[in-house]
């Protein structure tokens, strides 16, 4: 294994990029300087959200949010926002709302662990878009497991999210992001969303910014 490693790595220039991408790809192994490392590029596949899953989106969404958000805001305002939306009972009404559609995306070979999730919410809205009431669509969550950022599975999941918009006849997409998540701007203007504005965050006594972004579907 070592020697046919070596033998890629001597690849050079565009032709020997594109064979090592290949190799990584086929392979789901992911190199890094000098060593060959875990499994993390398995084939994913993304599919609605179910009752059984509300354990590990809750899960999985405390943890995100803590990692991201968590050194934002006091402890008490903390816990306070991950009881009210990321428990299981929170999760599991977020499931029974018509108005929200929750997908998840997971390895292939196993569709049980929630490696994403994205949620789309209808009928809501911000005063600096008020005028396209009715014709848009919130892309509420978005949340991958820390350990699989970069992989484009939260590009999936929007654009899996966008789709569904599409087909219910949504002209835009918008979302909320905090001021200070400077990644997930970058992220989400990558995928075409540009900032349209900005609304009040609030979490307890906790008083955010975020910027209000905005994508035509169309
Ligand atoms: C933001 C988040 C959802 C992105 O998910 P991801 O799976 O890591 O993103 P992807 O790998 O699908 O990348 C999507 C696009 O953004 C680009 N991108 C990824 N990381 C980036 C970064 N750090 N800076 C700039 N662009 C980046 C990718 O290159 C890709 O664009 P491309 O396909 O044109 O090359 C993920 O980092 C996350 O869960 N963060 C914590 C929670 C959060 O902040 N959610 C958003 C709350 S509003």
């Amino acid at each position: 294994m070592l020697d046919i490693w070596k033998l890629i790595k001597s690849y050079s220039g565009p032709r020997g990029q594109s064979f090592l991408k290949v190799f990584r790809s086929l392979y789901f192994i992911e190199a890094s300087p000098g060593s060959m490392t875990q499994v993390t590029h398995e084939p994913t596949r993304i599919r609605e959200a179910k009752q059984e899953d509300a354990s590990a989106i809750a899960r999985l969404g405390a943890k995100v949010f803590s990692t991201t958000f968590g050194h934002s805001l006091p402890t008490s305002d903390l816990d306070a926002y991950l009881a009210e939306s990321y428990s299981p009972s929170a999760i599991l009404e977020d499931l029974a709302n018509s108005k929200k559609d929750t997908v998840v995306i997971c390895p292939s070979t196993n569709l049980n662990h929630v490696l994403g999730f994205a949620t789309l919410t209808r009928r809501t809205i911000e005063p600096c878009i008020r005028h396209l009431e009715g014709t848009t669509v919130e892309l509420q969550r978005l949340y991958i497991e820390p350990n699989s950022h970069g992989r484009g599975l939260g590009k999936s999941l929007v654009t899996h999210v966008e789709t569904i918009a599409r087909h219910e006849g949504f002209s835009t997409m918008w979302l909320g992001v905090w001021e200070e998540n400077i990644k997930a701007q970058q992220v989400y203007g990558r995928l075409g969303y540009e900032k349209v504005g900005d609304r009040d965050f609030v979490m307890g006594s906790c008083r955010q910014t975020d910027w209000i972004m905005l994508k035509n579907l169309e």
